[in-house]
């Protein structure tokens, strides 16, 4: 097979940046994190161009992919990458092998994904020197991951690190369930705790406050409700119901912000003196864990398995112990969420870890 690397992701395809591959390119990359060719978050049909607009540059990136010959495009990548191999596949007929890699580990249809392993090891790592100043100092340290959607990152490090409280994004927290959790530790005579939240944990919000009925004389006399005519029959109406924000600010991209919020509230509440740290990309560098490689590996060979075959439109996906090809239109677009009843929430549960909603 001829290898033919796509440098900076789906935007080198657009604009026919490549380079060939020869055996000598892969000698090192098996210890290396990120990915020698570059990468980026481009999609080919909303490429951002220079005046600031995005463009639809699909057809560009179909004909560079028919110009270099290709027999396949193999995309590794999460959720994103494989809507943008789909979209190939289906308004330009490229054909696709894709790889789940992602440290959210959130690609439907498969088990695992790699990089979620070498992730976990680094946010536990953290959270065990974390330790050492929430025992000397009897201090709530709380530790802010990534995990915009899932929380498989917080959980998963989490119960590997004996966090005390764990906040994911698939359940709502509430401050004081929270807040309860640490005083009821030092009532034990705990004098520390880890809150591990990921970045897309949400506080539960409260239910809108029910607006009264108006009184036919209150009614008349209240300013109009609404400024556009609403010509529904008003016995059809609904109510309108005030939006609720929440409590605490929703993570930004990348920014960090939510952690922060929480431990000053935190200590606000309890009287526990807080710290944060907001883990970030750390969380994404350095060498990869050897359950990753091997992980990286396993998918790789069964990859240039099926393209030898020329079983193309699929992913290939951790089943149990096999690697298994799966389409990638039954995946791509599907998020997998951490299950409520999945077996580590139950395992945190179980350890008497908080999760915020009891
Ligand atoms: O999609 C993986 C992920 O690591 C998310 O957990 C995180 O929110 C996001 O990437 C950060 O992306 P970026 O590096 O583009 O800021």
């Amino acid at each position: 097979m001829e290898v033919i690397g796509i440098l900076d992701g789906f935007r080198g395809l657009t604009e026919n940046r490549t380079r060939p591959l020869a055996d000598a390119d892969f000698s090192d990359i098996l210890t290396r994190g990120g990915t020698f060719l570059g990468t980026s978050r481009d999609k080919p049909h909303r490429m951002p161009v220079a005046n600031g607009t995005e463009v639809d540059l699909t057809a560009v990136a179909v004909a560079n992919y028919e110009r270099l010959h290709l027999d396949c495009l193999v995309c590794l990548g999460g959720g994103g990458t494989l809507k943008n191999s789909l979209r190939l596949m289906k308004q330009g007929g490229v054909n696709v092998v894709g790889l789940p890699k992602t440290i959210d580990n959130d690609v439907w249809g498969t088990d695992v994904c790699f990089g979620y392993d070498t992730a976990m090891t680094i946010v536990a790592e953290a959270i065990d020197r974390l330790h050492s100043t929430a025992d000397s100092h009897h201090r709530v340290m709380v530790i802010e991951t990534m995990g915009h959607r899932t929380g498989w990152l917080a959980l998963g490090a989490g119960i590997a690190a004996g966090a005390d409280v764990i906040l994911i994004p698939e359940i709502p927290y509430s401050l004081d369930s929270v807040a309860e959790s640490l005083v009821a530790r030092l009532r034990r005579g705990r004098r520390f705790s880890i809150v591990v939240i990921a970045e897309g944990a949400q506080p539960v919000q409260p239910a809108p406050a029910e607006t009264p009925e108006l009184q036919p004389e209150q009614e008349a006399a209240a300013p109009a409700a609404e400024e556009t005519p609403d010509d529904t029959p008003k016995e059809g109406r609904k109510k309108k119901k005030e939006r609720v924000e929440p409590a605490l600010p929703v993570a930004g991209a990348g920014f960090g912000g939510v952690g922060a919020a929480l431990a000053e509230e935190l200590q606000r509440r309890t009287h526990l003196e807080a710290r944060v740290t907001v883990l970030g990309h750390l969380q994404r560098g350095g060498t990869p864990s050897p359950a990753d490689r091997l992980l990286a590996t396993r998918l790789g060979v069964a990859a240039a398995d099926l393209i030898a075959r020329g079983q193309y439109g699929v992913m290939v996906a951790v089943r149990g112990t096999e690697c298994v090809p799966v389409p990638i239109e039954e995946v791509a677009g599907k998020l997998r969420t951490v299950p409520l009843d999945h077996s580590l929430v139950e395992t945190a549960r179980r350890l008497g870890t908080c999760l915020g909603d009891e």
